[in-house]
């Protein structure tokens, strides 16, 4: 089998060379994006492996399709970015890593909630200039603070529990709740405006989809108590980014943690140290003293990467041996997990 992979850096050539060891495939590493107009760089390989910024769209896919591919391999959970309709058309099959490292993305949401609040992104800067003052560092004890997690699949849950650890109070909402989850961890379900008016912390951990599109708007942001934090590792587009900077504007929020962004496509995952950056949205956010942004890295731990090397390989065995295919995800339904 030959595979071609787009969009790739030294940190996952390592992890796929490896789990590629005992199976021996041909793997192809490029750099490039997977585009329309990269496409054809692909030409005779039987999988293409993208990640989350490439643009798999109609016409992305019908150049696969034409170059002799069978299967687009996400090296994502997440699969917003593809045209699965348009797949489906062109007897292309697409799988993806349902579950790499729930912990990696968990663990980096809270890093954020613990930066933000202790000031390390500001603490680390000044002492490096010698400025030893603690003048506007100021935090609070996340101990017994109301914690709020939209989407309680696997992310969310890790989450909720790492945070009891630190013994907060954990509201959650989610369209299917999970109750032996919520009784196991003393987490309680609540309504949607429910947790935004009562948490002093919200974490994000739903997909983006028509319905989560913007989620985080003018309204749901008034909704929400001042002072709040706001993380996000889930995807960029669930927040309304104008809207977002209009309310720290305001001094509503406490602060915003982002590891995603809705126009990030292009940027993060870049070196664009040497160029003028020109969204000006996003120039904007990395102004705020109480914004943190990191660049799509929650997922970034050697262990997720292992498992993202090793569940692609697995389904392109799958493929080679002509079967079913547990990663798949189709327009219609998500083979592995319902929830995704
Ligand atoms: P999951 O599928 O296990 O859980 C998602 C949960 O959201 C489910 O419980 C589902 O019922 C709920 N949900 C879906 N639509 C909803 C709605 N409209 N209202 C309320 N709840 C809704 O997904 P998982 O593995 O926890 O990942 C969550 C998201 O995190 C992924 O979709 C992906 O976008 C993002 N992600 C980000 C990474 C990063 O590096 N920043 C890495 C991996 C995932």
């Amino acid at each position: 089998m030959k595979i071609v992979m787009f969009d790739t850096h030294e940190y996952e050539r390592a992890a796929f060379e490896q789990a590629n060891r005992s199976v021996g495939y041909h793997l192809t590493f490029l750099e490039p994006r997977l585009t329309s107009v990269t496409a054809p760089l692909a030409h005779g390989h039987d999988v293409v492996c993208s990640f989350v910024n490439d643009i798999v769209d109609a016409r992305t896919l019908e150049i696969l399709r034409d170059g002799a591919a069978r299967l687009v391999a996400l090296r994502s959970a997440g699969y917003n970015h593809v045209d699965l309709a348009a797949a489906a058309r062109l007897g292309l099959r697409v799988v993806r890593v349902p579950e790499y490292s729930p912990h990696a993305v968990a663990e980096h949401a809270v890093a954020l909630v613990l930066a933000l609040n202790r000031n390390i992104h500001r603490a680390y800067a000044r002492v490096r200039e010698w400025n030893f003052s603690l003048d506007g560092l100021v935090g609070f004890d996340l101990h017994e603070k109301t914690v709020g997690i939209v989407g309680t699949g696997r992310i969310g849950q890790v989450t909720a529990r790492i945070l009891r650890g630190f013994g907060c109070r954990v509201l959650a909402h989610d369209k299917q709740p999970d109750l032996a989850f919520a009784s196991a961890t003393g987490v309680q379900y609540v309504p949607l405006q429910e947790l935004y008016a009562e948490s002093a912390v919200i974490s994000l951990h739903v997909p983006l989809t028509p319905a989560t599109h913007h989620m985080i708007d003018t309204a749901a942001l008034a909704a929400m108590k001042a002072g709040v934090f706001l993380i996000n590792t889930g995807r960029g587009a669930l927040i309304d980014s104008r809207a977002l900077i209009s309310a720290l504007k305001r001094g509503h929020l406490g602060a915003a943690g982002l590891d995603v962004y809705e126009e990030e496509e292009g940027v993060f995952f870049q070196n664009l140290s040497n160029q003028v950056l020109q969204d000006d949205v996003l120039a904007r956010l990395l102004t705020f003293p109480n914004v943190l942004v990191t660049s799509h890295q929650a997922f970034l731990t050697r262990e997720a990467l292992a498992k993202i090397a090793s569940t692609t390989l697995e389904s392109v065995a799958e493929l080679d041996r002509g079967g079913v295919l547990s990663n798949e995800v189709r327009a219609d339904h998500v083979v592995a997990s319902p929830a995704g």
